[in-house]
């Protein structure tokens, strides 16, 4: 059977989808690849002049507009300002096995970028989400640990690289409890998973980690990469699907649904991680409303 890539992309014309983070590397090949298929693209970036340059002369339609995923402030501005039905939310933004710094909030930044925010983010815009929330995750997620008694690393000895395992496995997580939250109050709305393999871009550039420079030689180019956040993001996939490459140990290959780790599909874990993300970020305090567990 013939390869899916993103020639076999459906016509998405009338459809808006925003995508987090999608100024360089896959984010921005994802929204190049959907603009070109038709939909309005939002591009929530944290250099709005660069990502700007980025899609000019693009065929399509693009909006970007200033979001830091990390910075809570930042979130709330965005969706605040968020009107209309948005079709498609792509939390694609992330950063892998960076120094230990805080944000503005006090918030580890790595668990911020690629977990935190992110939440806050999707529970903002999600009443206005028609189609589906897609989470670009990882397959360093499998090595993930999650403490939920120091989810934002401010008694443990920090260690980058198991932040960003633990990160990506928090992502599926959420994605498992957003899906059950969901499908409990009867909506059509998807949570889905994305994984890109292991694909060349600016993703390792701080990190020194032996896991990385393991599988150095298996990376993809990153249009590959970035096919299976295309595939999550259009094709008819179960909720909570896991979509990554099909080939060797899910690193290298063409979209396919495949399956998260074990600890991905802990429920349990899954409620009490949902609700110490929204202790930290203040959800379901006054004036917000947070999804019925
Ligand atoms: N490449 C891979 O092999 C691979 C494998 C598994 C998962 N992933 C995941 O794929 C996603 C995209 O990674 P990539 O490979 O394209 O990496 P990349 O080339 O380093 O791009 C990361 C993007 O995230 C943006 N970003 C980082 N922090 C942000 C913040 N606080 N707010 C808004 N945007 C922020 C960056 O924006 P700036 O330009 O402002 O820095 C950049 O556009 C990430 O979630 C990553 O974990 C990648």
């Amino acid at each position: 059977m013939a390869k899916w890539t993103a020639e076999d992309l459906p016509e998405l014309s009338g459809r808006t989808v925003v995508i987090t983070g999608a100024g360089r590397g896959l984010g921005l090949i994802t929204a190049r690849e959907l603009a070109r298929a038709g939909a309005r693209v939002v591009l929530g970036v944290r250099n709005v002049g660069k990502a700007r340059d980025a899609v000019a002369g693009l065929p399509g339609t693009f909006d970007v507009r200033p979001l830091d995923v990390a910075e809570l402030a930042s979130v709330r501005a965005f969706a605040g300002s968020w009107s209309g039905p948005l079709d498609v939310l792509i939390n694609n933004a992330g950063v892998m096995d960076v120094p230990a710094t805080r944000t503005a909030d006090g918030l580890d930044r790595q668990t911020a970028t690629n977990h935190t925010g992110p939440f806050l983010l999707t529970n903002l815009l999600l009443g206005h989400v028609t189609d589906r929330v897609v989470h670009v995750t990882s397959q360093l997620h499998r090595l993930g640990r999650i403490d939920l008694a120091d989810l934002d690393w401010r008694t443990r000895e920090y260690h980058g690289m198991a932040a960003y395992q633990a990160s990506k496995l928090a992502v599926v997580l959420f994605s498992l409890e957003l899906q059950r939250r969901l499908t409990a109050q009867g909506s059509g709305v998807r949570s889905v998973l994305a994984s890109p393999g292991i694909a060349r871009t600016g993703l390792a550039a701080q990190s020194r980690s032996n896991v990385i420079n393991r599988v150095k030689f298996l990376t993809n180019p990153p249009e590959l990469g970035a096919l299976s956040v295309l595939y999550a993001a259009t094709q008819d996939v179960p909720g909570n699907a896991y979509v990554g490459p099909d080939g060797l140990a899910g690193l290298r290959g063409h979209p396919a649904v495949g399956r998260q780790s074990k600890a991905g599909f802990d429920g349990e874990l899954a409620g009490r991680l949902w609700d110490a993300t929204a202790g930290l970020v203040g959800l379901g305090k006054a004036g917000q409303k947070p999804a019925a567990r």
